[in-house]
């Protein structure tokens, strides 16, 4: 693997002190990109915290399935305890990890519900057994037994034996809006660069900031 602490990426050269909007996007995209490259399993998966009606942070890996300059997107189950805790606290923070590359990109802000045009569409894309999973599975709840999640998965691939399986309306998706993104790279001796894209509202303009490590 090649040492990517000794390239100098143009972005720690850069010391403006705003940044046009497309600017921490582009650089998602080209860190994601070559993430994809050297990891040698999912570069996609990222933590999500999220906090929940006592105020206690809580946090788990789910899969990046979309990004534009609108938001980052994942999918899951809405009666899950995450779903639960956006639904109530629609904030919620990001942090992807790509050891290969000795990067980290932290992102903070609002969460929003996908449409169900885009739930349906990711929906429909996933292997089949998945989506029967996705019926079968009221995600974080009490399961009495493995046995009891296999008889689920034999009823609804029963039930849906014919045709596509439709999208339950408690799986959807969420797109985290940021009004910030850190970008970490691993330098020597812990003098680690980072640079923070920060705004105070996702139609306000980026600022710019250098971090100490
Ligand atoms: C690499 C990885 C990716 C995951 N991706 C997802 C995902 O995209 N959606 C999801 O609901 N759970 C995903 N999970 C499972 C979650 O981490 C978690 O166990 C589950 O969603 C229940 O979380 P909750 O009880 O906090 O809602 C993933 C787990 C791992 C380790």
């Amino acid at each position: 693997m090649s040492d990517t602490r000794a390239i100098e990426h143009p972005i720690w050269l850069m010391n403006g002190d705003s940044a046009p909007s497309t600017e921490p996007f582009r650089l998602f995209a080209e860190w994601f990109a070559q993430a994809k490259q050297v990891e040698p399993t999912d570069p996609d998966a990222m933590a999500l915290a999220t906090v929940d009606a006592d105020g206690l942070p809580n946090c788990r890996m789910v899969l990046l399935k979309d990004f534009d300059e609108r938001g980052f997107v994942f999918y899951t189950n809405l009666d899950s305890a995450k779903g639960k805790e956006l639904r109530a606290t629609p904030l919620a923070a990001l942090v992807f990890h790509w050891k290969s590359l000795q990067r980290q990109v932290r992102l903070r802000g609002q969460v929003e519900p996908v449409t169900s045009e885009e739930a349906d569409a990711y929906f429909a894309s996933r292997a089949r057994l998945s989506q029967i999973g996705a019926w079968a599975s009221k995600q974080s709840a009490a399961l009495e037994s493995r046995f009891a999640l296999e008889q689920a998965c034999a009823r609804y691939a029963a039930k849906f034996a014919l045709g596509s399986v439709p999208r339950p309306e408690n799986w959807s998706g969420f797109r985290l809006v940021p009004t910030v993104i850190e970008f970490w790279q691993d330098q020597p001796f812990r003098l680690h660069h980072r640079v923070e894209y920060r705004r105070a509202s996702p139609r306000a303009a980026w600022t710019k900031t250098r971090l100490y490590p």
